[in-house]
């Protein structure tokens, strides 16, 4: 199976509509001629149906960043699979770092928000990434591991090819410093063996990297054998910065 690569924007909570709308018709201006790679936005909710509109005729698809893993009831200010799917937004980000460590999501809360996209027929974008003392401490390959194995434990029959993996250092995000090519490497190869050990075909899955990624460094990451794609922060709220990302990949 050839995997399928992959542009992602995560504008966390940046963009309003209007900022939305205007990325959004200068992205639609834009000659996407790197037929192999999709791209994806994934706004705040409050501008998702913008998003939906905007790109309705495009190939460029929209993301949530988040979502709630019981499909309705008494849980304010939450959203779920159903309403997203409602409104056209088929991928959802799940498990970012910055969840994880500011509103403490779990490993088994992401296996859980896992679950549901699975059984609501939704695209997860599972993000994973060790902290820098993980790192200093010998930890990345048990930290990853962990939070592969929960989050993937019930998901035998689960279609990998609409299934993303976002490596994303918690130390290389929104720092400034990226991991080097040898880090990426690395650690794409052994989430790809976790996969294999794990009863699922590594080598079927997209394994995006996420961390400080810039127009200036994406070329080199982008030809790593094991890396699929990019999940791109701050980069991604300039339209040509993310666009010349898109055409590195
Ligand atoms: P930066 O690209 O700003 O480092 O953010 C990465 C990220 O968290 C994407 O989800």
């Amino acid at each position: 199976m050839l995997r399928t690569r992959f542009c992602v924007a995560n504008w966390k909570m940046n963009f309003n509509c209007t900022d939305t709308k205007s990325f959004l018709e200068s992205w639609n201006n834009k000659e996407l001629n790197n037929k192999e790679v999709k791209t994806i936005f994934c706004p705040s909710f409050t501008e998702l149906n913008t998003g939906v509109e905007i790109l309705q005729y495009s190939d460029s698809e929209i993301g949530a960043q988040n979502v709630f893993y019981e499909s309705n009831g008494a849980y304010t200010g939450e959203v779920s699979c159903s309403m997203l799917k409602n409104i056209g937004c088929q991928w959802v980000i799940i498990g970012h770092s910055e969840r994880r460590s500011i509103f403490s999501e779990t490993n088994e809360m992401v296996r859980n928000k896992l679950d549901q996209l699975i059984s609501e027929r939704m695209n997860p974008i599972v993000c994973i990434g060790e902290t820098k003392t993980q790192r200093e401490n010998g930890k990345t390959q048990e930290i990853l591991s962990q939070q592969l194995s929960i989050a993937f434990e019930n998901q035998e029959d689960i279609n990998l090819k609409n299934t993303i993996i976002a490596y994303e250092p918690v130390w290389a995000i929104g720092t400034g410093i990226t991991a080097t090519v040898e880090m990426v490497s690395d650690a794409h190869k052994s989430i790809r063996n976790i996969f294999n050990n794990n009863g699922f075909n590594g080598s079927n899955i997209s394994i995006l990297y996420g961390g400080s990624v810039t127009d200036g460094n994406a070329t080199e990451l982008s030809e790593l054998t094991d890396v699929d794609g990019f999940l791109v922060g701050g980069a991604s709220l300039d339209v040509d910065k993310f666009y010349a990302i898109y055409n590195q990949l």
